[in-house]
């Protein structure tokens, strides 16, 4: 029900100027989003990979609505993979991209332009190319745009989200050999025509879904802080013989630090999801439906103005 409610809210204007200007914002913010400038990204990719941990950078933006902001976020990722390229970060860095931010809502050769563009500024960086997956409106969409794009960048990554009734489908497709594929439990408002609506079935959907893909021959990139799902993937990387190189974990900025450390240590490869950019209103608001805790605490902070 909460979560519905700050879902509803993510899309609401009004409530985001609210947001914006709530005393605590800034340190919510803060504490899921590595800073506002390509400085910022860097100093904190900086910090992780010393820490031993593998990066994938998210320029925050969502749904753009003009030809020039699509392609204004495209230079911005040109910019950035220039960047850890001259800083010797690619790899193990690589990026993030919603396609949604590069116009497919309003235009969608524009957006296959761009995240072309984009793909080959990583590739010249040496390195790859996930493209986010957003609400179930663009799924066949970003599935299409995906298979056009390996035909060329075959290293560029898919995520399919266990919430959707479709996505176990989407699973043995994918599960190919040099895929990518980035399984995450889902983070949209969904219909229950198209999605499981109660955890216990979308973390069902999760383990089918990973159980695909650690027994396909592609490279499965597990996002989830879910500690019993994180303990049946390390049981099951293990029942299907993957080793580090053969298929990763990955966690958000900011969420479950001594878990990504554990995992290191561990041995396994561990990618941290770096948002910056000053967009970010969309991306908390996902994050807080995530955590009452932490809604509970910004409550408060709105309550108080
Ligand atoms: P769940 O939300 O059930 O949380 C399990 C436990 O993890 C909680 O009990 C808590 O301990 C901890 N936790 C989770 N979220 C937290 C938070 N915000 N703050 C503090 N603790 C928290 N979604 C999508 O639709 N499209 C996408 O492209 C992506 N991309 C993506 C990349 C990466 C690297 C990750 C990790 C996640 C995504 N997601 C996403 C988001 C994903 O769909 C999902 O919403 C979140 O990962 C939360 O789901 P969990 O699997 O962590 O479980």
């Amino acid at each position: 029900m909460l979560r519905s409610v700050i879902l509803a809210a993510s899309r609401s204007t009004r409530i985001e100027r609210l947001v914006e200007t709530a005393p605590f914002t800034r340190d919510v913010v803060r504490r899921f989003v590595a800073g506002t400038a390509t400085d910022d990204a860097l100093r904190a990719t900086r910090q992780l990979v010393a820490d031993g941990l593998a990066v994938s950078i998210d320029h925050l933006g969502e749904d753009t609505v003009t030809g020039e902001q699509a392609t204004a976020v495209r230079d911005e990722y040109l910019n950035l993979l220039g960047r850890l390229a001259d800083a010797g970060l690619t790899p193990p860095t690589e990026v993030s991209v919603k396609l949604s931010a590069l116009g497919q809502r309003f235009d969608e050769r524009l957006a296959k332009e761009n995240v072309r563009a984009i793909c080959a500024a990583a590739e010249a960086a040496g390195t790859t190319v996930t493209l986010d997956m957003e609400d179930h409106t663009t799924t066949d969409s970003t599935l299409d745009i995906l298979t056009e794009l390996r035909k060329d960048f075959p290293g560029t990554g898919a995520v399919l989200q266990a919430y959707l009734r479709r996505t176990e489908a989407d699973c043995r497709d994918l599960a190919t050999a040099g895929s990518r594929v980035r399984l995450c439990k889902g983070a949209y408002k969904e219909p229950e025509s198209v999605a499981y609506q109660s955890a216990q079935e979308v973390d069902k959907s999760y383990v089918r879904c990973l159980n695909i893909l650690l027994s396909g021959p592609g490279y499965p990139m597990l996002a989830t802080h879910d500690p019993r799902l994180i303990a049946i993937a390390e049981d099951r990387s293990r029942w299907f013989d993957r080793g580090p190189d053969e298929f990763e974990f990955q966690m958000l900025y900011g969420v479950r630090p001594d878990e990504q450390t554990r995992l290191v240590e561990a041995g396994h490869t561990v990618r941290v999801y770096l948002p910056y950019g000053t967009d970010w209103y969309g991306y908390l608001m996902r994050r807080l439906a995530e955590r009452p805790a932490n809604v509970a605490f910004f409550a408060r902070a709105l309550v108080s103005r």
